[in-house]
């Protein structure tokens, strides 16, 4: 018998290759081998104030009854959990200063998701073939870049300043490509609306309004789709109260919104929500039905039974105080280190987890630049180089993406101390 063929190569799929940025897998690595390194470039939520009390309780409760239990135990369905739909209608709606009545939508308008990434990449699977086009941000969500090259479509940069993407340069490229013959390979206008990752930035309203107009003056041959990845919605922490892109497109035909309770409750739990137009509930469906046949049903009942305890809105209001003061400590230490280094800016988020930081152009960020062998080999700390957030059309690679989520406030100031050693050490070389 011939030995088992273990040197033969493997035949992988396009997608498999095209799935193969690994700027993540390279971020874990530095963490791993250098375990004494302050790390500013985990995105994870803060461990201190992950809800551990009121999972227990939730937990408990819901395994108490034999019934229950058997019933939250077992498979769920395709588009999740009914009890956490019914529960997300009044907490979405409250988001929105409205009612479920007010704004027509009943539970089977909602898809549960695992986080909401898992809807990112439906979006993805439901829309794209390879060499359709997307237009995001610059920067913009770098998993997400990741999940249209694993699809084949193509990411065109859209102009974006401090109050997110500018419609005029958003009408512009649209224009362009329509005079270059590329409108019908435009498919999805991408958008995280608030506090983005990695910029801080949210999205001003009356652009918001604008846009989803722009979707539907350039909707010719198809209807262009606008995703708003509202991941960051509920860390608020000062300044304006925006509404959803969503709440413009009245006629709820451009607009895939989705939103997670990763960031304000526990990202170990991977729920997820979305809302999509009409004609794409089926071919989410089906495409989710085909990977998952539902999201952990588990994890849903105990999402339900948090917004029904009422304790939901209390913790936020706790993770919220907490990232304040983390958020509020990372620019103060921005002033303190950074203030005389020439050059060098950064934008003050009014909410989520991360400060986006622009150094002089000629102090590139990357995995292979100086200053990140000096930031982490010799000052132990760590940043998410900004170029892995920009769409190949038009990489900047001067930035830095910040993030506060993890570490406390006093070493939060260490951190960027030792960044800013960092940056000076280059500068004189540069
Ligand atoms: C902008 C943005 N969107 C989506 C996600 C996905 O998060 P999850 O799948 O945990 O909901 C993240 C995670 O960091 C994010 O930053």
């Amino acid at each position: 018998m011939n030995a088992p063929n273990s040197f033969s190569p493997l035949s992988l799929s396009n997608r498999s290759h095209w799935a193969s940025r690994g700027a993540i897998s390279f971020l874990m690595q530095q963490g791993v081998e250098n375990p004494g390194v302050l790390s500013l470039a985990a995105g994870l939520v803060d461990p201190t104030t992950l809800p551990v009390e009121l999972a227990q309780q939730q937990l408990t409760d819901l395994l108490a009854d034999d019934a229950r239990a058997r019933e939250c135990l077992q498979y769920g369905t395709t588009p999740g959990s009914e009890h956490l739909r019914r529960e997300l209608l009044p907490f979405f709606a409250g988001l929105e200063k409205s009612t479920p009545q007010e704004l027509d939508l009943t539970a089977d308008d909602l898809l549960l998701t695992t986080g909401s990434q898992q809807l990112l990449s439906l979006t993805c699977d439901a829309l794209f073939n390879p060499g359709d086009i997307c237009l995001v941000a610059a920067p913009t969500y770098f998993v997400f870049l990741g999940a249209l090259e694993a699809v084949g479509a193509q990411a065109i940069s859209v102009k974006t300043d401090s109050d997110g993407m500018c419609p005029d340069a958003l009408d512009e490229t649209l224009a362009s490509l329509e005079q270059e013959g590329k409108l019908d390979r435009v498919k999805l206008i991408y958008l995280v609306s608030y506090y983005e990752n990695p910029s801080g930035v949210s999205l001003a309203t009356t652009r918001r309004k604008r846009i989803v107009e722009l979707a539907k003056k350039w909707s010719k041959s198809h209807r262009l789709i606008i995703l708003e990845d509202a991941a960051y919605r509920e860390l608020q922490y000062d300044g304006e109260v925006y509404p959803s892109i969503w709440s413009f497109d009245t006629d709820r035909e451009h607009v895939i919104y989705t939103q997670t309770f990763s960031k304000s409750f526990s990202p170990g739990v991977r729920v997820g929500f979305g809302l999509v137009p009409d004609e794409l509930k089926k071919p989410f469906s089906d495409l989710k039905g085909n990977d998952d046949f539902g999201s952990a049903h588990l994890n849903q009942r105990l999402m339900a039974g948090v917004l029904d305890s009422g304790k939901y809105a209390p913790h936020v209001d706790q993770v919220k105080a907490s990232y304040t003061l983390k958020r509020d400590a990372m620019l103060a230490a921005a002033d303190k280190y950074f203030s005389d280094i020439e050059g060098v800016t950064w934008e003050h988020p009014h909410g989520g987890l991360y400060v986006w930081m622009s150094l002089p152009e000629n102090i590139p960020t990357g995995f292979d630049s100086r200053l990140f062998e000096e930031a982490v080999q010799r000052q132990n700390v760590m940043y998410v180089p900004g170029e892995l957030c920009f769409a190949a059309d038009a990489v900047e690679r001067n930035h830095m993406r910040l993030s506060y989520g993890v570490l406390p406030p006093d070493r939060i100031d260490e951190g960027m101390r030792s960044l800013a050693a960092a940056i000076r050490v280059i500068a004189s070389q540069s």
